[in-house]
């Protein structure tokens, strides 16, 4: 993609689309504005007559404006004047994108970035811009026979700026913004693809190959041979009824040195069952899902080492099926972890921690400056915050609110959740050294306890993304999350915002 940024007015471009946008009570937005007097009162006349509105989500696409040099003008409702945030900014590029996804638009410019935005400068309106157009552009059309359509041809986005000085900013965050969609593109693809083909080795050779076009990037991938060497005996205990072999793939980025890294562990459970705890069938599909943690975490990886950025990062992944069979893992079986800890599996279906805590362990010797897990861990997170906020757990209140602080910043957001001895309480085993539940009340935050007996004296997160890392129903699909917010984090830790 090409990128410009230019101080002209909306009407003087001749690109192929130019989106502006009015508020509510007919007041018009910057580029808006000079689009209606360009046209002699044409947008004001569109507004009387209610085919331009300024409700939010709202698009109209006037092709042929007279007095304007691009060929569509998208105008995009912005609600109430004064009240455009960031989220809302997003959503008003994406509708706009929406609209015209079926013409042949080449080039875009959004004048939007003229309109204030809550808490974002020309950086953060820049990156915002080409993640919502990729984002409301994404199609995973990889699996469908026959002829598919053709997308935008779009190839350049431009960005309005009210003085030049902001340009340096703009670019910037048009720079940050592609490698991120990039990262973003990734886990909603290796999220949609079905279990069939996206298995642990396939995630593997995902992780080779995004390795071997990058010197600063190498990937290894253990067998489940070497990880029994290892004594991982929890991570083996949810693979063992799978036919298909587990891995713990393991990538590194160097960008700075001996430095100590940024550890970020996601799950990578390619399909859910429940194991001999089977779940029941109606919408267990959506248990392909249940490798998001994993697609996040790669596709950051993906993204901050596209972005060259001057930082440590390994990413760990622990990648299994979790299958029902004659030699699967029965509840009641007690486990010995790589910790030495022993678990007693009271539900297979409890399987994601039971991965994530020989991973955890794993990851000590990278002596982590923070550690952070991305996992689909629970159901009752779900019902906790709906499909809006992640939960963000953590052992120490900076590392919490640095997370907190990066999703709002990225509007890829979170809430931070509570973690303590009385939901510790909850995971007593009679027979081992704790369960792997913690019976009713509190399920993600007694299974973010459980992870929290492998991460002594670590700088360490969890993020339970159950609610946010897919949508069900109609557009029911990954959605790359949350690859935004981890990208936010490793950039400010990289001193690379502006
Ligand atoms: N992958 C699921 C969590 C999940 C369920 C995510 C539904 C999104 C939607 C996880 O492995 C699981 O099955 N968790 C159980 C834990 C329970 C047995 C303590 C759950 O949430 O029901
Ligand atoms: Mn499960
Ligand atoms: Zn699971």
């Amino acid at each position: 993609m090409k990128y410009f940024t230019t101080t002209s007015k909306a009407s003087r471009r001749a690109v192929d689309c130019v989106i502006v946008g009015v508020y509510n009570r007919g007041k018009l937005g910057v580029g808006a504005d000079d689009i209606d007097t360009a046209s002699k009162g044409h947008l004001r006349d569109l507004i009387k007559s209610g085919d331009v509105s300024g409700d939010r989500g709202r698009v109209a696409v006037l092709t042929k404006v007279p007095g304007v040099k691009a060929g569509r003008v998208a105008v995009v409702g912005l609600g109430k004047s004064g009240g455009l945030d960031a989220a809302a900014f997003r959503k008003a590029i994406a509708a706009a994108t929406k609209a015209i996804a079926n013409t042949k638009t080449k080039q875009i410019l959004n004048c939007l970035t003229l309109e204030p935005v809550a808490d974002c400068d020309a950086y953060y309106v820049a990156r915002h811009t080409v993640e919502s157009i990729n984002d409301a552009l994404y199609r995973f059309d990889q699996m469908k026979s026959g002829r598919k359509k053709s997308g935008m041809p779009l190839s350049t986005i431009g960005f309005s700026i009210a003085k030049r000085g902001d340009a340096a900013k703009a670019t910037s965050g048009a720079d940050h913004g592609e490698a991120i969609s990039a990262g973003v593109s990734l886990a909603k693809d290796l999220g949609n693809l079905p279990a069939n083909f996206c298995t642990p080795g396939y995630l593997g050779r995902v992780a080779k190959k995004l390795a071997s076009g990058n010197g600063k990037l190498t990937t290894r991938v253990l067998s489940e041979t070497e990880m029994k060497k290892l004594g991982m005996g929890s991570l083996l205990s949810v693979t063992a009824g799978a036919t298909e072999p587990g891995k713990l793939i393991v990538m590194q980025y160097k960008g700075a040195g001996s430095d100590q890294p940024i550890v970020l562990v996601g799950k990578g459970v390619t399909f859910d069952t429940g194991g001999i705890s089977l779940k029941p069938g109606a919408g267990m599909d959506e248990m392909k899902f249940d490798m998001c943690g994993a697609a996040s975490v790669i596709g950051a990886m993906a993204a901050i080492s596209k972005m060259k950025l001057p930082i440590n990062l390994t990413v760990v992944v622990p990648a299994v099926e979790n299958m029902p069979a004659g030699n699967a893992t029965r509840p009641g079986d007690i486990v010995k972890s790589m910790s030495g800890q022993t678990i007693e599996v009271l539900n297979t279906d409890a399987e994601g921690r039971l991965i994530l805590c020989d991973a955890l362990t794993y990851s000590r010797r990278f002596k982590p400056a923070a550690i952070i897990d991305v996992a689909t861990l629970t159901g009752a997170c779900v019902v906790a915050l709906g499909h809006h906020r992640c939960a963000i757990y953590a052992n120490n209140d900076a590392l919490q609110d640095e997370l907190f602080a990066a999703g709002n910043s990225s509007k890829d957001i979170g809430w931070p959740m509570p973690m303590g001895e009385q939901y510790d309480a909850q995971l007593k085993s009679n027979f081992a050294d704790m369960g792997n539940i913690g019976g009713a009340g509190g399920g993600s935050v007694t299974a973010a306890c459980f992870l929290g007996k492998f991460t002594d004296g670590m700088n360490w997160a969890h993020l339970d993304i159950a609610g946010v890392a897919w949508k069900s129903g109609a557009e029911k699909g990954a959605t790359g999350r949350p690859v935004s917010l981890l990208s936010e984090f490793v950039l400010s830790r990289a001193g690379a915002l502006p």
